[in-house]
């Protein structure tokens, strides 16, 4: 699947007319706006239902723009770019003065990434050279709901309200982007990804424990990234539920033993990256597939499984434990 050079000068010139552009990137599909436009940037709020506090991260494609979005770039800052971008990991750093409110949610911060997918590259370079080269874009979803990881999942959210989507197949990471805190005392993880805790330890030492109060994070409230059907985690990885005769899905490793029911299974390997890639298309389609419940194999508490152990139990909030 591929985006053609006409496509993307259409989708800047949508930019720049402060329309909003689906755009693949390689944890999730975005929503973006020109990240200058206030206007353009207050589309997404309206059409996500976000509340206004909650802050968008602004994806650039060059780490030397960062001085032009941060009110000041640490040491700590340049050392994470150097190690984990172009990637999937995301900074949170006082911001500068010219960053719109609408951006921050009135934040004194702002996040920032230079993403890793050639697409979003590619328009992010073409933007940059006749306007700001920097978009504003959540995930290209409902609040509260599971991120996009396929350009029909974009559509399935908007319909005819959003005025393209660039398709590039399926996400490569499939979870959201590692968030890390710089404008505290101390760095500090406010989402787990795939870039784990270990690696980001690894370049810039101990990160502070637990959530920084001042800086709310709201993709770490307890319930989001979430279909509409219950969903639990099941401790037994090798056995089903009673099902008592109902539909309901599984979401695990390995083919389990069915003990009954109408199981609808999606089984999504064994390494963390092919789980975590599969994972939000297999949540839309047992939501679609209209099971009555879904379950989801207990996974191993290691570093690797962090960022995924994490978006399940967001998905699970709400909902007790199966066993
Ligand atoms: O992988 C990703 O990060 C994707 C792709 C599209 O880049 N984006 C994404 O954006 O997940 P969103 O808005 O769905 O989640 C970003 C999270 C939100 O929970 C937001 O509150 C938090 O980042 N965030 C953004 N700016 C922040 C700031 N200045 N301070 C604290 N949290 C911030
Ligand atoms: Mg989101």
């Amino acid at each position: 699947m591929s985006v053609s050079d006409a496509q993307l000068a259409r989708a800047v010139e949508l930019l720049a007319a402060g329309q909003l552009v689906g755009l693949p990137t390689e944890t999730v599909y975005g929503l973006a706006a020109d990240a200058t436009q206030e206007m353009a940037v207050r589309k997404i709020f309206t059409l996500k239902g976000r509340p206004a506090g909650h802050p968008l991260i602004v994806h650039l494609h060059d780490v030397a723009q960062l001085a032009d979005w941060a009110q000041t770039v640490p040491t700590l800052a340049l050392e994470l770019a150097e190690a984990f971008w172009p990637g999937p990991f995301t900074m949170i750093l006082p911001r500068a003065a010219s960053v719109l409110d609408a951006v921050t949610g009135g934040h004194p911060t702002v996040g920032l990434r230079v993403p890793g997918h050639p697409v979003t590259r590619g328009l992010l370079e073409v933007f940059g050279r006749s306007h700001s080269g920097a978009v504003a874009a959540p995930s290209a979803n409902r609040f509260g709901r599971v991120s996009p990881t396929r350009a029909a999942h974009v559509r399935a959210e908007f319909g005819d309200a959003l005025g393209m989507v660039l398709d590039a197949g399926p996400c490569e990471v499939g979870i959201e982007s590692t968030i890390v805190d710089l404008s505290g005392d101390r760095p500090q993880l406010l989402r787990p990804g795939q870039i784990s805790l270990e690696q980001i330890e690894a370049v810039i030492g101990p990160l502070s424990e637990g959530q920084d109060a001042k800086t709310p994070a709201p993709g770490t409230l307890k319930s989001h990234y979430a279909v509409e059907v219950p969903t639990y985690v099941h401790q037994n990885a090798s056995v089903l539920p009673d099902a008592q005769g109902r539909r309901l899905g599984w979401i695990g490793r390995k083919m389990p033993a069915i003990r009954e029911g109408a199981w609808v299974l999606e089984l999504l390997g064994d390494a963390p990256e092919e789980f975590a890639k599969g994972l939000y298309a297999a949540l839309r389609r047992l939501e679609a597939a209209s099971v009555e419940a879904i379950y989801v194999e207990r996974l191993p508490e290691t570093p690797d499984w962090q960022g995924i152990a994490d978006r399940i139990s967001r998905a699970c909030a709400g909902y007790r434990s199966s066993d």
